[in-house]
């Protein structure tokens, strides 16, 4: 699918799995949304500019590598966004972040908005989106609506799982804004669910139900 990258990594593939096992506890869950979060960053940030700077190593002066113009904005979709947003932060501590919060109406499907907080100059940024999942796209669509209305212009949208139903839906909204993906499940059930998926990914991140 044209502007989808799956990481296919297979230390991510690995991870994934453990994260679907409904035996995963809570605590396990949360460190592996965390680790598989550094490997998927450094497949989303793979092609940040750089320039080169001097340096003084032990040794002699050298010109090195370090990465060019403004920092980046993670924009995390509450609630499950922040498992994304920690490990994300570990590798980029320098990042803005922009949370959006969005909960998903059980029988419309339709993103309710309840909170929004972007630094004011993301139209100068480029905004990396994070939410574990995406399932009929409704969330990440409103997400990159809503930045979009603030200024932004420069987006990626960054998740673990999706439905093939929810990639066709976003590339369609927002052509502009490429999608990284550790996996494409098979479909969304009835309820709007990822099958096989991992459920409800906050839920499991934060142990409610
Ligand atoms: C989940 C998930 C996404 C959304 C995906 O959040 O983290 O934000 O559902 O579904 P969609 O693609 O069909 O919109 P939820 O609304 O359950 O909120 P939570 O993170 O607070 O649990
Ligand atoms: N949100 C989740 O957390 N899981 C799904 O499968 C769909 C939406």
């Amino acid at each position: 699918m044209e502007n989808v990258t799956v990481v296919d990594h297979p230390l991510v593939q690995h991870k994934l799995t453990i994260m679907r096992d409904k035996e995963t506890s809570t605590a396990s869950f949360r460190r592996l949304l965390r680790e598989i979060a550094h490997l998927l960053c450094y497949e989303v940030t793979r092609d940040l500019e750089l320039e080169t700077v001097e340096i003084e190593t032990p040794m002699e002066t050298m010109q090195a590598p370090t990465l060019k113009g403004k920092k980046l904005v993670f924009a995390s979709i509450l609630r499950a966004g922040n498992g994304l947003l920690e490990g994300m932060l570990d590798l980029v501590p320098a990042a803005r972040v922009a949370h959006i919060g969005l909960y998903r109406d059980h029988d419309t499907l339709q993103p309710v908005e309840y909170y929004f907080k972007a630094p004011s100059d993301v139209a100068d940024r480029l905004v990396i989106v994070v939410d574990p999942m995406l399932a009929t796209a409704n969330s990440a669509i409103a997400a990159v609506d809503r930045l979009k209305r603030r200024g932004a212009n420069n987006m990626r949208f960054l998740c673990l799982l999706s439905a093939p139903e929810g990639v066709a839906a976003f590339t369609k909204a927002h052509p502009d804004v490429p999608v990284f993906t550790a996996a494409i499940d098979q479909k969304l059930n009835e309820q709007g669910y990822i099958v096989p998926g991992l459920g409800d990914a906050g839920d499991r991140m934060y142990g409610t139900r």
